[in-house]
């Protein structure tokens, strides 16, 4: 059993916590913020993740993990510290290192008073070279100590937002970016349980494999979205050209599924991030800048062809469901259901949405629209609808009944196509009506 801290307890930290604790260690979560910290020691996760409530529950009545905000407290009582915090977009689309630095400073000075050596993991996405430029020589000049006394490891985590218990449980694989061989023998033991293959590198590789990987998954989305807008205008439908596509080992038929674009806090930020990087360095990055204006072109492209559909949008009653930016989770970056539902309301269009766990995080993002407590009456109360979050209720609305929608439009392939027969009905990258 080994004493593991995780400063950070958004996403990546309560989970990778949670993971750490199922393979039999001791946690310490530590958080900043006291209100965070409360929620979890009363069991409640601070984000709705399926699984999360009942392993936290779980995890504090056995004793394996605990919530602390004081980093004195934390690091003695670990051998190992991830590096969970945030790394947001600053106003210009750049990466914001501010929480990696002040994280990084407090658990140096926390060191300081520590003799036994500790390992510390940056999990955080970070641009490459920031754990040996930035917070190697930030935690050794605060602590004091010795090179010898603090080994810094990078591991990127590669979970995704609605299925994070399993993604950090069953792995494709570990990466682990570090130069010493204590250092890596220890994670690699940490890791074991889990028998997922394991990369060794170094800690910049390990962070351009993280910002490559999304950068790629996000591109392999935006391309296949480009080629959906080509099958609309030709009358063929995009699904059946994926199919064939993904049939071919080399490409593999994940993140190919067309619809209004990707969202959510990675894609969009790590690809602006590398984009802001490159361009800081000089390195044009063609391929990127398509993907992102690609994204940006998909919910607008959706508000056009309502437009041409409808004839006219203003005065339409138009019902969105689905504001989170996919299903299973209550987070609202980058959704697709913003730029959507902003164009709408400029096109003088009247917005009524639902959503069954985001709905209020979107209030607080875009005014002007009303928000419902059920997806069915709003469906009975629209001209429109448009679908943009495969949420499995919105499968549930009895669609054969409701013939007065003038159209549904699916953002999101959320319904059965045969089951919209008797309504106007237009699924994204397929035949344009
Ligand atoms: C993404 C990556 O998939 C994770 O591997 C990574 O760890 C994570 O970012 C991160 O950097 O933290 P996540 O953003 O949680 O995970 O969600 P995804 O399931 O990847 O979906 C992202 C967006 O792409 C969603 O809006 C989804 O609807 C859209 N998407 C996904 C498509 O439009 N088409 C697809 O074929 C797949």
């Amino acid at each position: 059993m080994t004493g593991v801290s995780i400063i950070g307890s958004g996403y990546v930290g309560l989970t990778t916590g949670l993971a750490l604790a199922e393979l039999g260690n001791n946690i310490v979560l530590l958080d900043i913020d006291p209100e965070k910290v409360r929620t979890i020691r009363s069991g409640q996760p601070p984000f709705y993740e399926p699984g999360v409530s009942e392993m936290l529950s779980e995890h504090l009545a056995k004793g394996t993990i605990r919530a602390t905000s004081d980093y004195h407290d934390a690091v003695m009582d670990s051998d190992i510290t991830f590096i969970a915090v945030g790394t947001p977009m600053d106003k210009d689309g750049r990466m914001d290192p501010r929480y990696i630095l002040s994280a990084s400073e407090s658990l140096g000075k926390a060191l300081r008073e520590k003799n036994k050596s500790q390992i510390v993991v940056v999990k955080s996405t970070v641009l490459p070279g920031t754990t040996r430029d930035l917070v190697r020589p930030l935690l050794l000049r605060t602590s004091g100590r010795p090179i010898s006394g603090i080994g810094v490891a990078m591991c990127p985590e590669f979970l995704r937002e609605g299925s994070a218990m399993h993604d950090s449980l069953h792995p494709d694989r570990i990466v682990i970016g570090c130069s010493d061989d204590r250092t890596y023998s220890a994670l690699e033991a940490l890791f074991s349980p889990l028998g997922s293959k394991v990369l060794r590198t170094d800690t910049t590789t390990a962070e351009m494999i993280k910002y490559a990987s999304n950068s790629f998954l996000a591109t392999k989305i935006s391309f296949s979205n480009e080629i959906s807008r080509l099958c609309e205008a030709v009358g063929i439908d995009v699904y059946d050209v994926m199919e064939g596509v993904g049939m071919d080992k080399r490409i593999s038929p994940h993140f190919l599924r067309a619809g209004v674009g990707f969202g959510g806090s990675c894609f969009p930020k790590d690809v602006s991030a590398l984009l802001h990087m490159a361009k800081g360095i000089g390195v044009e990055t063609p391929i990127m800048e398509g993907a992102l204006r690609n994204n940006d072109i998909q919910p607008i492209h959706l508000v056009d062809v309502a437009e041409r559909l409808c004839l006219t949008l203003k005065g339409k009653r138009i019902g969105v469901l689905g504001l989170a930016f996919k299903p299973d989770t209550d987070d609202i970056r980058e959704s697709r259901s913003i730029p959507l539902i902003r164009e709408l309301l400029k096109r003088g269009a009247v917005v009524s949405a639902h959503d069954p766990e985001a709905a209020s995080n979107f209030l607080n993002e875009v005014h002007g629209i009303d928000i419902q407590g059920s997806a069915e009456p709003l469906v009975d109360s629209v001209d429109v609808v448009i679908l943009m979050t495969e949420w499995p209720e919105y499968r549930n609305i009895p669609w054969e009944e409701k013939t007065h929608l003038e159209w549904v439009l699916d953002g999101r392939r959320t319904v059965e196509p045969a089951r919209m027969m008797n309504l106007k009905y237009w699924a994204m990258g397929s035949p344009l009506p």
